[in-house]
């Protein structure tokens, strides 16, 4: 499950154009900074769609930024991933971007959260920017159209499409005894369509979710997930995964990682947003913000913590995804020499722009290419 090209195969080597990097890129992320910053989410996603959607817009762009060294190359889950660094959930939640996204320069794109049933989420404002801290607070609360109209628009996408992951949480209406019946209805509607799901337990702006961790509840609903994707897909074993908060106790952690082997379940996202807000100094702002998740760099070192515990409890029975405060090719190398086998980010990439995935992942490259492989005792 580590980098690099696999034995069979030409490497692909494309002419690359630097033009496009940091001018244009840096000048529309301070427009849209001008914007509140749920606007400058739905102007900014907008236009990398029309981008997308103009015809031949995704090929030049995945010609110009799409990961394409071979030393980036992962094979996990049964998926081959043209690099290790994907984009985390809650960006693209109904899956209108995907492939556009990936054509920017990200190895995965991982939709959702979607919900069984369509929801608004909480009333706006609900996403704070922290931009000293290149952190964010959001409360969005898994607002969606619903695992069916997900899964309908991944299935009519045209193939080769990039490796597409669905996250799927609990609807907020459904009380909390029924909720394994609300995700098993989303891993219905989401097998067919999707390369891998993800069970989140670990949105902070869904009242109980949370309590989902708890090894008691979890391991319950995660065999039920499992059984609903065999049942809904039994052509193709979808993989499963769960994503934990960051604000777990260590023996929690354990536990849901023995879990987690125990099951069979192919990986563990680590972490989601914190309710910390350690890290954040304007104590005003954070008072104005109220509840939810911060996202960003003071979640770094606590993701790197959980990952780095989590590597020692489950070594390579399960693909560890990294995510929380990963902004640069040291961070996503760190990550990945702590046991990660995958990356996936969302804030940088809000505070870095539209062409940040592009320069991170080339970076890594070059320090592959320098260094050897991460996690190679002499790299
Ligand atoms: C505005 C926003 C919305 C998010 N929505 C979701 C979501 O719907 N489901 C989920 O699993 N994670 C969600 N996340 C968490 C991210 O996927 C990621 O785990 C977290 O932000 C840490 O990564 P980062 O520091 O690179 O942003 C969201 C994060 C942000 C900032």
């Amino acid at each position: 499950m580590r980098l690099g090209p696999p034995a069979e195969g030409p490497s692909r080597q494309r002419g690359r154009s630097s033009v496009l990097e940091d001018g244009g890129s840096s000048t529309l992320t301070a427009l849209l900074r001008l914007l509140p910053p749920e606007t400058a989410h739905t102007v900014g996603f907008w236009l990398i769609r029309v981008a997308g959607g103009v015809p031949g817009g995704v090929c030049v762009l995945r010609r110009l930024f799409a990961p394409c060294d071979p030393e980036l190359r992962v094979r996990a889950l049964g998926l081959d991933f043209p690099g290790p660094l994907g984009l985390a959930a809650g960006f693209d939640k109904d899956g209108h971007g995907a492939v556009a996204l990936a054509a920017l320069g990200f190895g995965f794109v991982e939709v959702g959260t979607v919900t069984a049933r369509p929801q608004p989420g909480n009333p706006q404002p609900r996403m704070f920017r922290f931009p000293a801290e290149r952190a964010l607070v959001n409360r969005m609360g898994f607002n969606n159209e619903g695992a069916a109209a997900l899964s309908a628009r991944l299935r009519s996408l045209a193939w080769p499409r990039p490796v597409i992951g669905v996250n799927i949480g609990k609807t907020k209406a459904v009380p909390e005894d029924e909720a394994v019946a609300d995700y098993v209805t989303s891993a219905h509607l989401v097998a067919d369509a999707a390369d891998y799901v993800v069970v989140n337990v670990s949105s902070p702006n869904t009242p109980g979710l949370r309590d989902l961790q708890a090894v008691e509840k979890l391991r319950p609903l995660l065999v039920a997930v499992r059984a609903a994707l065999d049942e809904a897909s039994p052509r193709r074993r979808v993989p499963l995964l769960v994503k934990i908060a960051p604000d777990l106790a260590d023996e929690d952690i354990d536990a849901v990682a023995f879990m987690a082997v125990d099951l069979g379940l192919d990986g563990i996202i680590a972490t989601n947003t914190t309710i910390s807000r350690e890290g954040l100094h304007d104590s005003a702002a954070v008072a104005d913000a109220g509840p939810g998740g911060m996202s960003g760099a003071p979640l770094k070192a606590r993701a790197l913590e959980v990952l780095r515990r989590l590597h020692a409890r489950t070594g390579d029975r399960l693909v560890l995804v990294a995510a929380g405060g990963i902004e640069t090719a040291d961070d996503a190398w760190d990550r990945l020499a702590a046991g990660a086998t995958l990356l996936q980010a969302y804030t940088a990439f809000i505070y870095s722009g539209p062409l940040w995935p592009h320069r991170v992942q080339a970076e890594l490259a070059r320090r592959i290419r320098r260094d050897g492989q991460p996690g190679d005792t002499n790299a």
